[in-house]
């Protein structure tokens, strides 16, 4: 459907051609006293929706109408008559109805009503189907936008934003590619807890009672449980290749943190490159051209998709793409960060946390930084070593390591990266500084004693990037499968 609306004639040189189409029914209504039936049809390859006309002698109508029917159809493509032409668009004349995967609309579970993103979450099967029939109203808190019917009728917006996911993993790999970096595939079980900070799943295989049976009849050992964990992020993995090349992966990622949030998942999707003889200046210029080209990307590879986000969505998201895909990042130390915000404490504006050297930055803080003072990304620079990674590189003021993030408006911390402590004396107090074991990251300090590099790396939230663009406030709603406290099997 998108080949045949998105052509600059509206699809008119194609009129006269058969064709076979297959979609979903958005809507339909009978017409002419049952004669005939128009329906929008939609098969999730862009935002707007084809016309089917269908008479009578050729399918049972009010099996076809129903929102929801699956149709395969055959047709000719018609323009629309004269007096109509314009305004509306090409539609299919169908002659033979191929399949009918039918519903019975009474017992259909999303209704033609207004669909809220957070009622939608409850039908994640159904999502990308989803009808915004009369209005639309996001989920979270700044809700403002309502919005009539478009031309096309009705769109799926779960759909939209699985297209712009897509594009933007593209955009990715083209990427990374494009700069040379080899694509690895880490592993997901482990049992090291690479960030050091413990907020990992446990993975426990636990034999069945069958079997423990069986085993104890043979008298075999008790079986064993065997605890392993899910990567929460692949930095030593890659870590151990850096040496060669320039490598990325990306891949699902996983933290037992607490995820009541609107910016965080259980489970979300994580792009990390990592660059070898890179110091966090490199480290930050590849950051930053990443997610600009992928603002450019989206901008020249999903504009259908971007102008019904903004329609729908947010008014000023394909603005943000432009400004930032032409902007050069406000680069801070932490140090003048924290500065700007007690400056802004001290003319009066109110935070809820605490502003001091030392604080994590809250997303209010982020926000004030990237949306009040800059309107801008911004990336901030060497943090206070207590806050951060043992595996950062410690400066030379031993107050601080080499570690980045960068901020975004509407989102706030978009992506976290740092150089590495390459020194095997400096890692080691380091690990044992933050009170972890060593025996754990023996394998890791061996990097350091074999032939060590300077590298740096950073990680980009996949899904907070799709919020970034998209201007959707809840990061529940631009994954397929959303993983949160509470949500594990749809
Ligand atoms: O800042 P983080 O924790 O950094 C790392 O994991 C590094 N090991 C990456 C690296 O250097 N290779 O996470 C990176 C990014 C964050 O900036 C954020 O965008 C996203 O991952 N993120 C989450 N996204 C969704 N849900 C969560 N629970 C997230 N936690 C982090
Ligand atoms: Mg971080």
């Amino acid at each position: 459907i998108r080949t045949i609306l998105t052509r600059p004639d509206g699809g008119a040189a194609l009129s006269g051609q058969t064709l076979k189409v297959g979609g979903w029914v958005k809507k339909g209504r009978e017409q002419g006293k049952g004669t005939f039936a128009f329906i929008e049809l939609n098969d999730g390859s862009c935002p707007a929706n084809l016309q089917l006309i269908i008479y009578a002698d050729v399918a049972p109508l009010g099996q076809v109408v129903a929102t929801g029917t699956c149709l395969h159809v055959e047709g000719v493509l018609q323009m629309p008559p004269e007096d109509k032409q314009g305004k509306q668009a090409i539609e299919l004349k169908v002659v033979k109805v191929l399949e009918i995967g039918s519903v019975d609309s009474s017992k259909y579970p999303l209704p033609k009503t207004r669909l809220t993103l957070e009622f939608l979450r409850d039908y994640v099967h159904l999502r990308p189907r989803t009808n915004t029939v009369s209005s639309v109203e996001t989920a979270g808190s700044n809700s403002k936008f309502r919005f009539q019917v478009p031309v096309h009728g009705l769109t799926g917006s779960i759909a939209a934003i699985a297209r712009i996911r897509n594009t933007l993993a593209y955009a990715t790999h083209t990427f990374f590619q494009k700069h040379g970096f080899l694509y690895v595939h880490t592993p997901i079980i482990t049992t090291s807890d690479c960030e050091g900070a413990g907020e990992m799943f446990q993975v426990t295989t636990l034999i069945n009672e069958a079997e423990k049976i069986e085993k104890e009849l043979i008298k075999n050992p008790p079986p064993s449980q065997e605890d392993v964990d899910l990567a929460k992020s692949d930095v030593k993995g890659k870590g151990e290749i850096v040496a060669k090349l320039n490598v990325y992966t990306f891949g699902p990622t996983f933290r037992a943190e607490n995820s009541h949030t609107s910016r965080h998942l259980a489970e979300f999707w994580m792009v990390e490159p990592e660059i070898a003889f890179a110091d966090i200046e490199d480290d930050m210029k590849c950051a930053e051209a990443y997610v600009r080209f992928l603002c450019q990307w989206l901008l020249d590879n999903c504009l259908d998709d971007m102008e019904f986000m903004v329609e729908k969505f947010d008014k000023n998201a394909i603005k943000r793409l432009q400004m930032v895909s032409s902007t050069n990042f406000v680069r801070l130390s932490y140090t003048e960060a924290v500065t700007i915000l007690e400056e802004a404490v001290s003319k009066g504006h109110k935070f809820e946390n605490k502003v001091e050297w030392g604080i994590d930055l809250a997303s209010e803080h982020e926000k004030y930084l990237t949306e009040v003072k800059f309107e801008s990304p911004v990336i901030v620079y060497n943090y206070p070593k207590g806050i951060k990674s043992f595996y950062m590189k410690l400066n030379p003021d031993k107050k601080t390591v080499a570690a980045m993030d960068v901020l975004v408006p509407k989102v706030g911390e978009l992506i976290g990266g740092s150089q590495r402590e390459e020194n095997y004396e400096v890692l080691k107090e380091r690990i044992l500084e933050m009170g972890l074991p060593l025996e754990p990251y023996e394998w890791y300090l061996d990097l350091r004693r074999y032939g060590t590099v300077k590298h740096s790396g950073f990680g980009l939230g996949f899904e907070r990037m799709i919020l970034f663009a998209t201007g959707i406030d809840n990061i529940r709603d631009v994954i397929p499968f959303p993983r949160y406290p509470g949500r594990a099997d749809l």
